[in-house]
This record gives C-alpha cells, sequence and structure tokens, in this order.
C-alpha cells in the first residue's frame, strides 16, 4: 500500500455513521481536515444527517447524499477510495444498469487506488474473482483473517480493534487493493 502523502483526497464509500479511519482508531482520521481531505458518500439520508452533525460541523471531511452507482464527483477525483462492508448490504439505484467498477474508476486519479474491504457480511468473494484487467486496474488481494490483519498493519494503526471485531474465516474476510495503472 502507498504512503499517503499531504494533500490527498480519500473518498469513502458508505460510511453509515463514521469514517473508516476513526473506527479503527488510525492515524488517518487524525490528519481528516488537516493534509487529508476527505469525502463521504452515502445513500441513506439519517446516516448523512449524523455525520453532518459528528464530523462535518466539526470540519472533519464532508458528505454527500449519492450511490456507488452515479457518484456525485467529477472524473479523477480521488487519490483513494475506501468501501467497507458496502456490497454485503448493497442498496441499489433501480435505474442503474451499468458497472460500478466503471463508475468507480471514473473518479480516480490515475495511479490512484480503490479498497475493498468485506470483513463481516455475507460472502462477497465474486468480487476478488474478478478480472479487472479491462478496466485497467491493477489487483491486490488480502485474503482471510491474517492476511487481512496485515493489511491493517500496514495502514499503521493499532490492530487491537480489529481482532474485537466478529471475523471469522467461514466468511471469507478480505481486502483488496485495485490501482488504476494509467
Ligand atoms: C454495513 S454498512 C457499512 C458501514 C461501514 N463502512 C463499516 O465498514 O462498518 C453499509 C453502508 O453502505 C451504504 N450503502 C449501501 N448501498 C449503497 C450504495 N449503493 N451507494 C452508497 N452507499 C450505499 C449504507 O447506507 C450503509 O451506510
Amino acid at each position: 500500500m502507498k504512503e499517503i502523502s499531504a494533500q490527498q483526497r480519500i473518498v469513502e464509500i458508505g460510511p453509515e455513521m463514521n469514517p473508516i479511519f476513526m473506527m479503527f482508531q488510525n492515524p488517518l482520521f487524525e490528519r481528516i481536515g488537516k493534509d487529508v481531505d476527505y469525502t463521504a458518500v452515502d445513500c441513506d439520508p439519517e446516516n448523512v444527517k449524523s455525520f453532518k452533525e459528528f464530523y462535518e460541523s466539526r470540519g472533519r471531511g464532508r458528505i454527500i447524499q449519492g450511490y456507488v452507482q452515479e457518484i456525485p464527483l467529477p472524473e479523477e477525483y480521488a487519490d483513494q477510495i475506501w468501501i467497507m462492508n458496502v456490497f454485503g448490504r448493497f442498496k441499489s439505484d433501480p435505474s442503474y444498469r451499468g458497472d460500478i467498477f466503471k463508475e468507480l474508476t471514473r473518479i480516480l486519479k490515475r495511479k490512484g487506488t480503490i479498497h475493498i474491504g468485506e470483513l463481516y457480511g455475507p460472502n462477497q468473494s465474486y468480487l476478488i474473482e474478478r478480472d479487472y484487467s479491462e478496466l485497467g486496474l491493477e489487483k491486490r488481494v488480502y485474503r482471510g483473517k491474517d492476511e487481512a490483519r496485515d493489511f491493517w498493519k500496514k495502514l499503521g494503526g493499532p490492530v487491537s480493534n480489529f481482532d474485537l471485531l466478529e471475523i471469522g474465516e467461514k466468511e471469507h474476510p478480505f481486502f483488496m487493493e485495485l490501482t488504476r495503472e494509467n
């Protein structure tokens, strides 16, 4: 995983109430609103309202109501995109007929990375089986509890919270990085 240098733009899809970096007491959370520019997108108006109250009002990034199927952000906007435990609780936009990964790639800068994690929901292993090379994305997978924990260690935060989560081998926890080649 790449170092996060100053003034990078991070977009998180489906944070629910909290930015993912806060949930794991990750040092990145402290940088939101300082040298990390953070934008969340969630389709649920209640989540948007709570996020605004707790984070946006304190200068910790911003949230936009929207669907991952049609992200209300411009092309080549994000250095990093994070999507944690969203596919297992997916809410569809009934009018959408396209490829979500094409839409994600649209808002990703060249050399940027999409981070997807499914830790506690139903098995989403179809996501890691897919070949993303047609979209110009290079895939790296951290599969199973031990590799997923190693991924969090690389991110630089304490892993104690990670171990508290109910993560079971049988639910096939994984992280996946998709890096845009050009
Ligand atoms: C299970 S929660 C995950 C929350 C948090 N990311 C985590 O890892 O615990 C799923 C979140 O994704 C959002 N969500 C579901 N489908 C979505 C979609 N199509 N577009 C945007 N957000 C979506 C939900 O509103 C909810 O906040």
